[in-house]
Order: structure tokens, then C-alpha cells, then sequence
């Protein structure tokens, strides 16, 4: 039986994963460089630096550890002027819905998220007093697919990892989740990931 249920944020609960894109796809093109939709997936879910190295490598470009940290901070602000725009109400279809009726069956809540900006965000469209536990980038170590960040939203819930469901929009964090031993459910519309446990095109479909 599941007692926990953890959500990824980005692509799952608020509509930012396009914001990423989009950031990211600027600084690209500020390195004479594109990337396509295709490629973007493989960022999903993962770590600002790692994604910064990812983009580098496609770009065949070999910086300096003080212009990648310069570079990461000018996506995160490109990033952030986006978010800016956010405000109460602004989830994906069905996250509401969906928060209050595991609180009322009385489920546990954890947010398992690589981003540094999900406490920001939570609080931005007011959902952050949903969640027993925010576990996001500031507090893990291993970039998903590592399953370190769904293994502390459990520890911290104190719910066995074999009790909990994850819901992720992106393979790494499909990855991860089934490496911490959960059950995973894929936020998928397009129909791109595998390995998980049951696919939904949005949260509007999920029935406790
Ligand atoms: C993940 C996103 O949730 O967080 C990634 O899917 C992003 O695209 C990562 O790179 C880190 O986010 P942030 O906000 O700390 O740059
Ligand atoms: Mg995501």
C-alpha cells in the first residue's frame, strides 16, 4: 500500500520545465550554439552544473571552472526573470486536486526536486504548504539519476522507500526513483520515457 507520494516540480507540478528550455536555449545561442527539443529531454531532472556541462560538451566548448559558474548564474537569471512572472493558481491541470485528496487519505507529501529555485517556486504559486518534506538542490549531493534526493524524501517522511510513489516528467529522475526501490509513474504527454510503472498524460488523470 502506498503511505508517500513524491513529486518532481518542474514539468510535474508547475509548468517551468519550458522556462529551463528556453533559458538555456538563449545562453546556447550566446555560445554560437543550438540545441533541438530532442536533446533538451536529456537535461530534464538534472543539476543546473551537470546541464551547464552537458550543453558545453554539445557545444565542443572547454571553459574555465569561473565561466562555467558565470555562465550557470546567467541561465539562472534569464531563468528567474521568467519565473518572475509566476504567481498563485499558476500549476499544471489537476496538482491542486490532486494535493488535497492524498492530504485528506491522509498520504504523506514530499517534494523531490534537483532545482535550487523549488522553495521559491512553491511559495510563488502557493502550494509549499502541501508538502511533510522538501527535499530540492540545495540538499543533495548526486544529481539524479542517482536516487539520493527520493531517498531522503522518504528518510525524511519515515516511510519505507517500497511505500513510496514518485511522479517525474524526466528519465533521470525516472531512473532515480526506481534505483531508490519506488514505484514510479511517468508525467508523460509525448509518450518519450520508459521504465516506469504507469504513464499519465497529466495530473488531472490520477485517482487515489
Ligand atoms: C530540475 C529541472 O528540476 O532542476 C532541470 O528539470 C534543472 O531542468 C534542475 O536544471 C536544476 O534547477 P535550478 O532551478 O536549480 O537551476
Ligand atoms: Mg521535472
Amino acid at each position: 500500500k502506498v503511505e508517500a507520494v513524491i513529486f518532481d516540480l518542474d514539468g510535474v507540478l508547475v509548468d517551468t520545465a519550458v522556462y529551463h528550455f528556453q533559458a538555456w536555449k538563449r545562453l546556447a545561442k550566446e555560445l554560437g550554439f543550438d540545441f533541438t527539443e530532442t536533446e533538451n529531454e536529456r537535461l530534464k531532472g538534472v543539476s543546473r552544473i551537470d546541464s551547464l556541462r552537458l550543453i558545453l560538451n554539445w557545444a565542443g566548448r572547454a571553459v574555465s571552472s569561473e565561466e562555467e559558474t558565470r555562465l550557470a548564474t546567467l541561465k539562472n537569471s534569464w531563468y528567474l526573470e521568467l519565473v518572475s512572472t509566476m504567481k498563485v493558481g499558476d500549476v499544471l491541470p489537476g496538482t491542486e486536486d490532486l494535493l488535497l485528496n492524498l492530504k485528506k487519505a491522509g498520504k504523506k507529501i514530499a517534494l523531490g526536486s534537483a532545482s535550487k529555485n523549488a522553495q521559491l517556486i512553491l511559495e510563488k504559486v502557493g502550494i509549499a504548504h502541501y508538502f511533510d518534506a522538501i527535499i530540492d538542490g540545495n540538499g543533495v549531493r548526486q544529481s539524479k539519476p542517482h536516487p539520493e534526493v527520493f531517498l531522503r524524501g522518504a528518510e525524511a517522511l519515515r516511510i519505507p522507500p517500497d511505500k513510496c510513489v514518485v511522479f517525474e516528467d524526466a528519465q533521470a529522475g525516472i531512473d532515480a526513483a526506481k534505483a531508490a526501490g519506488m514505484k514510479v509513474i511517468a508525467v508523460d504527454s509525448y509518450n518519450v520515457l520508459n521504465d516506469y510503472d504507469a504513464r499519465i498524460n497529466n495530473l488531472i488523470e490520477v485517482t487515489l
